[in-house]
């Protein structure tokens, strides 16, 4: 029997160079600090410290199971430190993600994304963990669907007898704070039927259906609805298990190849695609976008974080990021035309009430109505 691990991604923009870029160097060094010196306390098993546009990335292998406090303590003292770096420096938008003064035990809720794992190590454990900038957690339903439902995507569906029964997706209500299990590829049209609103529906968790073994994890925390006004986008996390009955890391991967559009970008009111980069290019400077993601290997032995292997880092994927620039170039010129601007209720922030407030007296009623105007509820 392999070793129970438990692994912690834990992400936050606390602050960052020239607007919502990328963090300062200063700030990964205090957070690397903070996690060393846990781990020479035994607190975390292995640790790894990274950036996507303007948040942090915190990695972090322990025994202590999901929602630890201790754990989660731990995130936020690093992300605290972080944030006093950044009122030192003059950071844009310091502390932005931290909602909240005071830690109280568990950090959903309060800012941060937490996507976590719990599970027995295979003899070989390869995972992927994504960690996207300028988007949120739904941007993970279109590619994790193909993963784990697509044949036409995932090979191991048909061939590979301890996937060919399926998977289950927990398909969480970030309205209404509630979630559902459905199965593939029995359930698959009503799967598809939620996940579509993907502003609203979001695949949690994913399990093998033979075995119920967790497979993904997705951060679901929207910040906006949790502050209840704008505070930037949620910019969600993923972890995904792979290989040996499981989607291999080019199945996964391959899901990425598309650039399908997600909401975020500009003041996370914008349309735009998802690009998979290497490190190297996770900032954002083109209309704050477009929207970004990186794709980190691992392999996790008795805690150690092994790796990470850059895997957007590959040519195969130049031709993705072309396309995206593509996009990119046609969305833009809507301008603030729809759909590349959001809908008036997705949008984080808008002018539209005062505008309509403004205009009020100089409305004039067209009387009678023209054939063709809708008669509405009030
Ligand atoms: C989107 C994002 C940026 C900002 C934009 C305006 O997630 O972080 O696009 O929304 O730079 O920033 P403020 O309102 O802080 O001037
Ligand atoms: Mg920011
Ligand atoms: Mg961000």
């Amino acid at each position: 029997m392999g070793q129970r691990t438990t692994l912690s991604v834990i992400k936050a923009d606390v602050g960052s160079i020239a607007g919502h870029h990328m963090p300062h160097p200063d700030q990964l060094a205090v957070c690397t600090k903070v996690l060393a010196e846990a781990k020479r306390r035994g607190v975390i098993i292995d640790f790894y410290v990274t950036h996507v546009g303007d948040d942090i990335q915190l990695l972090m292998t322990h025994t202590k199971g999901v929602d630890s406090s201790e754990i989660h303590g731990l995130a936020w003292e690093a992300f605290k430190e972080a944030t006093k770096v950044s009122k030192e420096l003059g950071l844009y938008a310091a502390g932005q993600d931290l909602l909240s003064e005071a830690f109280s035990g568990n950090l959903r809720g309060m800012g941060p994304g937490v996507a976590e794992v719990e599970f027995e190590e295979r003899p070989s454990e390869p995972i992927i963990t994504f960690h996207a900038d300028k988007t949120e957690p739904g941007a993970f339903n279109l590619p994790l669907f193909r993963v784990f439902a697509d044949p036409f995507n995932t090979a191991g569906l048909v061939i590979d007898p301890k996937m060919h029964e399926g998977f289950i997706f927990e398909v969480f209500d970030v309205y209404e704070g509630k979630s559902v299990k459905l199965s593939a590829p029995d359930e698959m049209y009503d799967i598809l039927a939620l996940i579509g609103t993907q502003g609203r529906y979001i695949i949690r968790r994913v399990f093998r259906k033979a075995d119920g073994l967790i497979t993904a994890v997705v951060s679901t925390e929207r910040l906006n609805l949790i502050a209840g006004r704008y505070v930037g986008k949620d910019d969600p996390v993923a972890i995904v298990r792979t290989q040996h009955g499981l989607p291999a890391v080019g199945e996964v991967l391959e899901a990425f190849a598309f650039p399908h559009l997600v909401a975020g970008w500009m003041r996370g009111s914008h349309f735009g695609p998802l690009m998979p980069v290497p490190q190297r290019y996770a900032k954002v400077t083109r209309f704050d976008g477009p929207p970004r993601i990186i794709a980190l290997g691992w392999q996790v032995k008795e805690g150690k974080l092994i790796g990470p292997a850059d895997l957007f880092d590959d040519v195969a994927f130049d031709e993705t990021r072309r396309i995206a620039q593509t996009i990119a170039e046609y969305m833009r010129r809507h301008g603030p035309f729809m759909p590349h601007r959001l809908g008036p209720e997705e949008m984080e922030y808008t002018t539209l009430p005062q505008v309509l407030k403004k205009l009020e007296d100089r409305f004039v009623k067209i009387s009678p109505p023209p054939v063709g105007v809708h008669k509405r509820e009030a």
